[in-house]
């Protein structure tokens, strides 16, 4: 393999497509099919993803996550209304703004240790419904996974959802990292978001073995009905949807998004325990699911990324993210910490 094509411990974005899903889209690449999505492989990849969800939902595929994230706010929102989200939020600080430009929206961040928000969080912009002075606070936005790698429990989110119905406002999640979550509680993904009260969530397979596969998913139907005119004008209507139909239906078959996502989860407990064994290595967040942050002397970090690429986290703190994905082999990990172990010497 050449050298930059090493597996390093960047992004689960980083590694490539899971080899079912590939074929999958290869044994979809016969004949001609109707475009944008009136094709039988769409067809059967709603139907797979309602087994997943429940009936009672409305699907949209989306070419990435930050378009279906500022896409599913748009349509929760007017442009006086302002959305509740963490710091660390990736709408808040990974998506060039898109969030504000699209929907017109103020996002109303909040510091937390661990990327989670609190209704005690929340409550701090709870004011001033009805003066125009203000933007409305109109969403609450969580991640599941959240940008720390850590993971809502099933009560957690619940009290967030009540609290936002309580007050007339929604509830979009943000679950580029789903699988991770469930897997992490050992839930179902209807758990964990249709059943907890969540509104719309914005699910990403990408990260779990897929070349592009990320939705939109409406548990309250009325929400959506003029979504396909959003989702045109927001330009992430695919002509040849097939081929993300195919990438869906087949990680949401026999439980390939589960294997993938335990075996990620998994890879990270083992780098977790590892690194651990370091006096000099602070774990900063617990490891719930495919994420690692950790304090690590800054002057070993350049050498070691010279060799294992992954991203400074804060700069400020030395600490650093790194991420396993489907493909992290055990040895990528004996390789990534025996140099650790000798930069540390
Ligand atoms: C929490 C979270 N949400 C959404 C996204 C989706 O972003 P993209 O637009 O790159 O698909 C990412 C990607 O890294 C993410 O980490």
């Amino acid at each position: 393999m050449k050298d930059e094509l090493k597996r390093g411990f960047a992004s689960d974005n980083n590694a490539g497509i899971h080899p079912e899903v590939l074929k999958a889209m290869q044994d979809a690449n016969i004949g001609h099919c109707i475009a944008y999505g009136d094709d039988i492989y769409t067809q059967n990849a709603i139907a797979k993803i309602k087994e997943h969800f429940g009936e009672d939902i409305d699907v949209y595929f989306m070419f990435n996550g930050t378009g279906s994230n500022v896409l599913a706010l748009k349509m929760l929102t007017e442009s006086y209304n302002s959305i509740i989200c963490a710091e660390t939020a990736h709408i808040n600080v990974d998506e060039c703004g898109a969030p504000e430009k699209f929907t017109g929206c103020k996002l109303l961040s909040v510091p937390t240790k661990n990327g989670k928000l609190t209704i005690e969080k929340i409550k701090y912009h709870m004011h001033d419904f009805g003066f125009e002075h203000h933007s409305q606070p109109k969403v609450i936005s969580i991640a599941q996974v959240t940008e720390m790698g850590t993971v809502y429990t099933q009560n957690e989110i619940k009290e967030i959802t009540d609290y936002a119905h309580e007050n007339g406002m929604f509830i979009h999640m943000d679950g580029a990292r789903l699988c991770n979550a469930a897997v992490s509680l050992d839930i179902s993904l209807r758990e964990i978001t249709a059943d907890v009260g969540v509104d719309v969530l914005s699910l990403g397979l990408t990260k779990n073995g897929a070349m592009n596969a990320e939705a939109i998913i409406f548990f309250n139907q009325k929400m959506s009905d003029d979504f396909k005119y959003y989702r045109k004008q927001g330009m992430q209507l695919a002509s040849k949807m097939r081929f993300m139909a195919v990438q869906f239906e087949t990680l949401l078959s026999n439980d390939l998004w589960k294997k993938n996502a335990e075996h990620a989860n998994k890879m990270a407990k083992i780098l977790a325990k590892s690194v651990a064994e370091f006096p000099q290595i602070r774990i900063t967040q617990e490891v719930q699911a495919n994420g690692i942050f950790a304090i690590v002397p800054s002057n070993i970090i350049p050498r070691l990324q010279e060799e294992f690429f992954f991203y400074m986290w804060d700069e400020h703190k030395s600490e650093v993210r790194w991420m396993t994905s489907f493909d992290t082999q055990l040895e990528d990990i004996e390789k990534f910490v025996l140099r650790l172990k000798k930069l540390l010497k």
